[in-house]
């Protein structure tokens, strides 16, 4: 699947979805959902409740069927066919999509490996020369888990002028520190920060994430929303949902995630510095492994689609799971060796 995600009964390193799986009370307000009227549907008390959660006022969320939603809305509302959008690559694929469904030009800036090291001057550079009508970050980024600095994102900002929406792909940010506070952000009028629920509470399957803007922009959003876009349980999840982790759960993604890195690292793979719930490395023979593994129903990520096609992406998972993992990726080197 380009996206990632496995059959069911595989082992799931191509999705990259919270470890610790989803959290008991959300699971249970999933299960207790009302789904029998319309009014079900109201997403407000939702909104209130993520809003309060993110420490904003309710007039900057809007709740969405996953982050997919939420971009999808942002390219509509703010992108026009003819306009320039830009991102820091390689990055997240329907960013380049839904540009180009829209009728917009699409420039990726892209970094470049071993480090990945985020090209912001050069951002910041197009920024400044004007005619950019959407700057897409992903932060951290997917594939390569790196993310922005609070001296880096508050630079962008200053070089974006209001006529250049900065929309920030958040799906992966609840599990590093926060750099730059939502109030913060927010109080810009072109900056939209989008979330994805699903992978927070390793619940995909819900399709449910939120936008927080300002509230000019949520209007515009709100605008080209079709109704009732997020499901009875998916607003259930959101009453009982929280993005910010619990201390525990942090620490054990992040312990899992250094593991996970040098495990590979081990193993004779490269894996690049970064923070997300997920580890990119370079992997000679990349097609062929991935290939292999899935032969033995272990799904990971091969990076191809990014343009990375000597790089696989490998999602934190638990231990007893990675070290199924490396085994496989163990035989799958000897039997090149052999
Ligand atoms: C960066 C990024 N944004 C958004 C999504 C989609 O999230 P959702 O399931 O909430 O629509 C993904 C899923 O892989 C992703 O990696």
């Amino acid at each position: 699947m380009e996206h990632g995600g496995a059959p069911r009964g595989w082992l799931e390193f191509s999705a990259n979805l919270n470890p610790c799986g989803i959290p008991t009370a959300v699971r249970d307000a999933v299960a207790r959902a009302d789904y029998g009227t319309y009014a079900d549907l109201d997403a407000a008390d939702a909104e209130r409740h993520l809003a309060a959660d993110a420490g904003v006022g309710a007039e900057h969320v809007l709740l969405t069927a996953g982050a997919t939603e939420g971009l999808r809305l942002a390219i509509t509302a703010f992108v026009a066919p003819g306009d320039r959008a830009i991102a820091l690559g390689p990055t997240y694929g329907e960013f380049a999509r839904l540009a180009g469904i829209r009728g917009a030009s699409f420039t990726e800036l892209r970094s470049a490996p071993p480090a990945f090291d985020t090209p912001v001057d050069a951002l910041i550079g197009e920024l400044e020369r004007g005619g950019i009508t959407a700057a897409l970050l992903c932060d951290p980024n997917n594939p390569t888990g790196t993310v922005l600095n609070a001296s880096d994102v508050r630079r962008i900002l200053a070089a974006a002028d209001v006529q250049t929406h900065v929309v920030v792909d958040q799906s992966f940010s609840a599990f590093v520190n926060e750099r730059v506070g939502v109030a913060e952000l927010v109080a810009r009028p072109n900056v939209v920060l989008v979330r994805s629920l699903t992978k927070l509470l390793a619940a995909p399957g819900l399709r449910l994430g939120y936008v927080i803007a300002h509230p000019s922009a949520i209007a515009s959003l709100r605008a080209v929303r079709d109704p009732w876009s997020a499901g009875a349980h998916a607003l259930a999840a959101a009453l009982a949902a929280s993005w910010r982790l619990d201390r525990d759960t942090r620490e054990t993604v992040a312990r899992w995630r250094e593991r996970l890195a040098r495990s590979l690292a081990e193993e004779g793979f490269a894996p690049v510095p970064g923070e997300a719930p997920f580890v990119l490395a370079r992997a000679a023979g990349a097609e062929r492994i991935v290939r292999t593994l899935g032969a033995r129903r272990i799904a990971v990520r091969w990076c191809a689609s990014f343009g990375l096609p000597d790089h696989i992406r490998v999602a934190v998972r638990p231990p007893a799971e990675q070290d199924v993992l490396l085994r496989a990726l163990r035989d799958v080197r000897a039997g090149t060796r052999a």
